[in-house]
């Protein structure tokens, strides 16, 4: 065993455990999982190619060392063998049927193209096998939803075909889905499969995790964090999803199974936390008590079957339904056992509080506006394996209304609309019926009028940001120092890959101008996530198992485990903070990047953020948590208007953030490039100060998403820096230079108009600084407590990045070397390297004219360009660049032969031409040096 402080085979064990935890089951007749020693398998489906480790965008970029997928797995296990026909046919077709990763950023097919496989293929193979595994895979992500058409949410009429024909002649067939997200399950019984499960996009231990669960070596716990109904249109959020402009959250809270439940039970196929295991469980409720705010019980879990688990432990509560209305049940608690032998109990104690209890009144019904009641009436306990449990771990009955919690109105909606509100039935039934939104009486901005900041004083000079550390001075002091053009600079995040931090990396702040850097602000830097480091050099890292993925693991001890490594490996790379966990709510299951968020549920989700945080904290790195709030669809995402009751913000869309805030000890926030009711979030005065600062007691910083609007809603526009900074989301992210103000943002001009104060930007700075003081790039800076900065510099490995192509690159008879365009492959992760060989040493010129070719607006093109082992130059397109440009990057002091090699993290950057020019000849000072040192 090593004793590496940073040991990747330790946490790609981590990492695999993880997955397999994952992994839903969601049939399994007549135990056809696990398979049998020896069992000779018949592999169909073309993602035992490519293995989705991810879905696409932001949150996908990782460069990973290696990938194993569920084939790789599978051989690499000599307990079981492939069918070697249906392999070799499989070898054969793939290569005339290549992955099609089609063109630019969000442009990924969702799906690819099958083989077919006949009825009489099918029987064929089914001759020599004792089992079939099918396996599907979809993608999906960054400004691109899924849709419900063949392909993505459905399958398509070449995978119907497969699970036909091989249903048919299989005995027994199993249906593993690598997704990111859940896809509609009509189809399990049309076909009837023996088993199914969802092995979601697992990361680069993706296979081994399916593999463990295949081969018995873990006993599935997965549950689901979602509900699968039968049709996209049972979903609740179905007819107010996807569009441009506006969606309304009529189904107010009554999202996934708090709808599914309430009203509709008979529309699930698999309800919310269900998963199936090899063995069995008894869940026995024991203690009950309550004690003030909080209540505890003991549930005892004993394996009764054959084989040895682990099992998921649900707490509901059923509130009354008293004037507010409430869902039948919802969440309240969980927790897993360890592995339990057969015959072997555990207990689990749980605790909950009554502010958990509550509901919030938007509206004034119950007489206590804006505040969270406790109704008078029953609240029943539940507790089991699955949101249908009956058995009844306690109750607690409240024989009048009080006030868990009395705050203000906040983020209320501007426009009329009815929500969603049971009528209870007689026979125990609810119906939906709909009623009037309250609507806000106050605007956020008004409010932030009358509570201005207070200027930040001070008579001393030349402080740095040590004395404020060592306590010679206060920050007050020390802010105070700063001049506006020092505040504008402070606040302007550069990137991405910005030269002053990690290569490729998504961003940099705080000391990005000299004289920010001369009060001692080193620049501290943050990438994504949340799906592990992303590093557009092509620096390789670990890829996480996805979000969806860990949730349904309900392992809160293994995920803070995972997040241990992650956050070394985040150190190891000299970044701060992670742009993760992403912790939207699966409103709709279409959403693109609900791979990268938890659940439909506010508790599983604020759990599973809490977890990684406090594993990363560990190690003095942080997560951001994002996107703050209601990203709920990629569709028009930097446009459209979520419009929600107050009730179904706090209730549903932050509660997993105030969770993270209060319980996970949250500093660093993204909002999203959305709006909620009126306002961009980036700019929500309502939500970025008066709800997370000031009721939930936020301390940190808080960012915009990259290159997001400001402003109200429908009137963003992303130089409006002075609505971001208003609303205090301290950093505009990001722009390529700060003290330039590439982005051209209103600062300047809107201090001299009032439209900003000196004193906003100094609160804005000292979070920043707050932060920054904080952090690794601190201790490093000052040299003080980063032992384990310098544990980790020894253990630096000298990563070699291949490359897919050599081209020779040699100056003409003009005295230019022109590189020719087509030779560079620009496609997504692909290195060209180049031999540069000139006629004279010199300075040079890489002159390149360059277009970005993408869809979207927000798409991220990445191009690193190294020359020998150095990196030189990160340019970063947006999809906005769309016109042709001229970039220079200075090549001096070249010698006459040296190597340059290209690296795309992401394809739709266009080059026209490209050559190098002679600067300055160095020949003669070459020549003379080399004489001197001959002479010497
Ligand atoms: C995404 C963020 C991400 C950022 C930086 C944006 O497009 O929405 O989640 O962190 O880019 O890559």
């Amino acid at each position: 065993m090593s004793n590496k402080l940073f040991d990747v085979e330790k946490f790609a064990a981590v990492a695999r455990r993880a997955v397999a935890e994952g992994i839903v089951l969601l049939k399994n007749d007549d135990n056809a999982l696990p398979l049998k020693k020896g069992a000779k398998i018949a592999l169909f489906g073309r993602s035992q190619f490519n293995y989705y480790k991810s879905g696409t965008g932001s949150g996908g970029m990782v460069n990973t060392a290696y990938v194993v997928g569920v084939r790789e797995a599978l051989e690499s296990d000599d307990r079981f063998s492939l069918n070697a026909k249906l392999k070799d046919t499989y070898d054969e077709w793939i290569k005339d049927h290549p992955y099609e990763l089609g063109e630019g950023w969000a442009a990924e097919p969702w799906f690819q193209e099958e083989m077919p496989i006949s009825a009489d293929f099918a029987k064929e193979i089914s001759e020599e096998s004792d089992v079939a595994i099918v396996l599907i895979g979809r993608t999906a992500g960054e400004d691109q939803d899924n849709s419900n058409k063949q392909g993505s949410y459905l399958l398509t009429d070449d995978e119907r075909e497969i699970l036909k024909n091989v249903t048919a002649a299989f005995k027994q067939t199993v249906v593993l889905l690598n997704v990111g997200n859940i896809i509609d399950m009509k189809w399990v019984e049309e076909y009837n499969p023996s088993a199914v499960a969802y092995i979601w996009q697992g990361g680069q231990e993706g296979g081994n995790g399916a593999l463990d669960v295949l081969s018995g070596d873990v006993n599935p716990s997965g549950r689901l964090t979602d509900t699968i109904a039968r049709d996209i249109t049972d979903y609740p959020s179905d007819a107010n999803f996807g569009g441009e402009k506006c969606n309304i959250q009529q189904e107010d809270i009554y999202v996934g199974y708090r709808y599914f439940e309430t009203f509709a039970k008979e529309k699930v196929l698999y309800p919310f936390g269900f998963g199936l295991s090899y063995t069995t469980f008894s869940i026995e409720a024991k203690k009950f008590e309550g004690e003030d705010d909080k209540g505890y019980f003991t549930v005892t879990v004993t394996n009764t079957g054959k084989r040895k688990g682990q099992q998921v432990v649900q707490v509901y509560v059923s509130k009354p339904q008293g004037d507010l209305g409430n869902p039948v049940r919802e969440l309240i608690a969980f927790g897993k056992t360890k592995e339990l032998e057969p015959g072997e109990s555990q207990d689990l104690q749980f605790t909950f509080t009554s502010y958990q209890l509550s509901s919030f009144d938007d509206s004034g019904v119950t007489g206590h506006k804006n505040a969270y009641v406790l109704q008078e009436g029953e609240y029943t306990f539940y507790v089991g394996d699955n949101v249908r449990c009956e058995e009844i771990a306690g109750v607690y009955s409240a024989a009048e209304t009080r006030v868990a919690k009395q705050l203000s109105e906040a983020l209320a909606p501007v426009v009329d609309f009815e929500r969603m509100k049971p009528v209870p039935q007689e026979d125990g039934t609810f119906k939906v019926s709909y009623e009037p939104v309250p609507k806000a009486t106050i605007d956020g901005d008004d409010i932030r009028k009358t509570n201005m900041p207070q200027e930040l004083t001070g008579n001393k000079s030349g402080l740095k940001l040590l004395d404020v550390f060592d306590n010679r001075c206060t920050m007050e002091e020390f802010i105070s120092q700063l001049s506006n053009e020092e505040l504008f600079c402070i606040v302007r995040g550069e990137g991405m890959s910005s030269p002053k931090v990690t290569p490729g990396c998504g961003g940099a702040f705080g000391g990005v101008t000299d004289s920010l850097l001369e009060k001692g602000i080193p620049v501290a830097c943050c990438t994504d996530g949340p799906s592990g480091i992303r590093m557009d050099c092509g620096k390789k890292a670990f890829a996480m198992p996805n979000g969806a993925c860990l949730a349904s693991g309900w392992n809160l001890e293994l995920s803070e485990e995972l997040y241990n490594w992650e956050g070394l490996e985040v150190r190891k790379n000299k970044v701060d903070v992670l742009l993760g966990p992403g912790m939207n709510i699966h409103r709709h299951p279409l959403n693109g990047r609900n791979f990268e968020y938890f659940s439909e549920d506010p508790y599983v989700t604020g759990k599973n953020a809490i977890a990684q945080l406090k594993g990363m904290h560990k190690y003095g790195v942080t997560g951001t948590i994002k996107h703050f709030a209601l990203n709920t669809q990629e569709t028009g995402r930097h446009t459209v208007e979520h419009v929600a009751s107050a009730r179904a913000i706090r209730e549903i869309y932050l509660k997993g953030f105030e969770m993270a805030v209060k319980e996970g000890g949250a500093h660093a926030v993204m909002t999203t490039y959305g709006s909620v009711n009126g306002y961009y979030t980036s700019s929500s005065y309502d939500l970025v100060t008066r709800i997370l600062r000031e009721e939930w007691g936020f301390d940190g910083i808080v960012m915009t998403d990259w290159w997001a609007k400001g402003g109200k809603s429908y009137h963003g526009d992303n130089s409006n820096m002075a609505a971001i900074v208003r609303a205090q989301n301290d950093l505009y992210m990001v722009t390529g230079n700060a003290e330039l103000n590439t982005n051209k943002d209103n600062l300047e001009e809107s201090i001299k108009t009032g439209d900003i104060t000196r004193e906003e930007l100094q609160r804005c700075a000292a979070n920043i600084c707050k932060f920054i003081m904080n952090k690794p790039v601190f201790a490093r800076y000052i040299d003080r407590d980063n032992d384990i900065d310098k544990k980790l510099a020894e253990e630096a490995d000298d990563e070699e990045l291949a490359f897919d192509k050599m081209v020779l690159c040699d100056v003409d008879e003009t005295g230019i070397a022109t590189i020719n365009p087509a030779d560079i492959n620009t496609g997504r992760n692909s290195t060209t390297m180049f031999t540069v060989s000139f006629k004279e040493r010199g300075d040079y010129k890489l002159k390149m004219t360059v277009r970005a070719n993408a869809t979207s607006e927000l798409a991220q093109i990445p191009l690193s360009i190294f020359r020998d082992k150095l990196l030189v130059k990160m340019i970063t397109l947006t999809g906005e660049d769309s016109d042709w440009q001229t970039i220079e990057v200075p090549f001096d002091a070249c010698a006459m032969t040296f190597f340059m090699k290209f690296y795309f993290a992401q394809d739709g950057m266009e080059i026209k031409d490209i050559k190098f020019e002679l600067v300055k000849s160095r020949e003669e000072e070459f020549r003379l040096m080399f004489a001197r040192m001959g002479e010497e």
